[in-house]
């Protein structure tokens, strides 16, 4: 029998302003999908081939778009699909330790080989007594207060990894702590590749599914709630968006290392889950102007994006050249060398979005960091 995925989801019909439930099934052969409407018993969409979706995508609390509807998956369906896709699935806390943030895109590559996809991710600076709140459990070590005092000495980066055994996964890419034993037993390990000693040793893994659920819930509250906040400065900044089509095709650590080779200064990062309303919202001015724009909609509110604010002197300019021609196809002919002819592929799905005009860095970063972020 051919291989069929079962998934339980959510559509907010806007018209109706109504939740609407359906299953959504899934045909890994050939990639199409299917929808039946739960509460009316009735298919909604027949059986079609649809390329905009990838079976790792499929994952409970994640959000996909099928012909321009978000759907967020809320269950698995049936056991076969729960236990073929989501047994071993974890989410696990990795947090990027201050001197080392500028290496983030070296330490994604590494995440994403070991096949494991960031889920959240937020740059933040630590005050003293968040980092002591957060190292809890070493509060009587010798090591307490240095260790407190050098987490919370720069902006950190804080992420949700997620995938298989991603717990045990994680702690095993970083290796142990101890500077000395990591280069010596685990030269591989990431520890050993850039860390210094014990305390700068790169980053934090949660030891624990309960230490794991805990530390994410510091840093991505499930309810509305004090979180670390933000490190966005929204002055003399333009505005970065990593499409959510290069996120999922695992491309952030090669753009966020192009971007930082390349010099420019990334002052705060942060991934959005953006909804269809909020991406016509700051797309509005290009509707009307440029025919892509519901396809520029669609794209955005497909999955997470990761946002970037870029910090310089006039710099809205310069790093509108860098990520180049909007269509990445001319990009590889003219400047080869930007963002777009790298990493894109097409008009719509072309790596980034960067701000047009240099008046409007500030807003939509604001739109972000302000706004979303609220
Ligand atoms: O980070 P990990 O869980 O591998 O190690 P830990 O034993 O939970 O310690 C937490 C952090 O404290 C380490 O990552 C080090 O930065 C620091 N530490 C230290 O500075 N000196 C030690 N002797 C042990 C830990
Ligand atoms: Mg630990």
């Amino acid at each position: 029998m051919e291989d069929r995925y079962a998934f339980l989801a959510e559509w907010y019909d806007p018209t109706a302003a109504l939740l609407r439930r359906f299953q959504l099934f899934f045909y890994p052969k050939d990639g199409s999908v299917e929808m039946f409407d739960v509460k009316n018993q009735r298919v909604f969409l027949r059986r079609t081939k649809y390329d905009n979706i990838h079976q790792e995508d499929l994952f409970m609390g994640n959000r996909v778009n099928v012909f321009s509807r978000q759907l967020n998956l809320i269950e698995y369906g049936d056991q076969y699909t729960a236990n073929k896709l989501g047994s071993k699935k974890e989410r696990t806390l990795a947090l990027i330790k201050p001197d080392v943030v500028t290496k983030i895109g070296d330490i994604l590559e590494l995440i994403y080989s070991s096949n494991l996809i960031v889920t959240k991710a937020k740059m933040t600076k630590l005050s003293w007594s968040q980092a002591a709140d957060f190292y809890m459990e070493h509060q009587s070590k010798p090591f307490f207060n240095n260790l407190v005092q050098f987490v919370s000495s720069g902006p950190v980066v804080a992420m949700e990894l997620m995938g298989d055994e991603a717990m045990s996964i994680w702690r095993k890419l970083l290796g142990p702590a101890d500077g000395a034993v990591v280069r010596r037993e685990v030269p591989r390990s990431i520890r050993a590749q850039f860390g210094t000693d014990g305390i700068k040793n790169v980053a934090h893994g949660s030891d624990s599914l309960a230490a794991a659920a805990r530390e994410l819930e510091f840093f991505f509250p499930s309810t509305i709630g004090h979180c670390p906040s933000n490190t966005a400065v929204f002055t003399d900044c333009t505005c970065c968006i990593i499409k959510p089509h290069a996120v999922s095709e695992g491309l952030t650590g090669k753009i966020l290392n192009s971007i930082s080779e390349a010099g420019f200064q990334i002052s705060a990062l942060q991934m959005f889950s953006v909804e269809l309303a909020n991406a016509e919202e700051f797309y509005e001015v290009y509707k009307g102007v440029v025919p892509e724009y519901s396809s520029m909609v669609n794209e955005l509110s497909s999955g997470p994006c990761m946002v970037l604010e870029i910090h310089g002197t006039d710099v809205s300019k310069t790093f509108r050249e860098f990520c180049g021609p909007s269509d990445p196809d001319i990009a590889r002919h003219l400047r080869p060398a930007t963002l777009r002819a790298l990493y894109g592929s097409t008009k719509v799905k072309n790596a980034v979005h960067c701000t047009d005009l240099p008046e409007d860095g500030v807003l939509e970063v604001q739109y972000f960091f302000k706004i979303l972020d609220g």
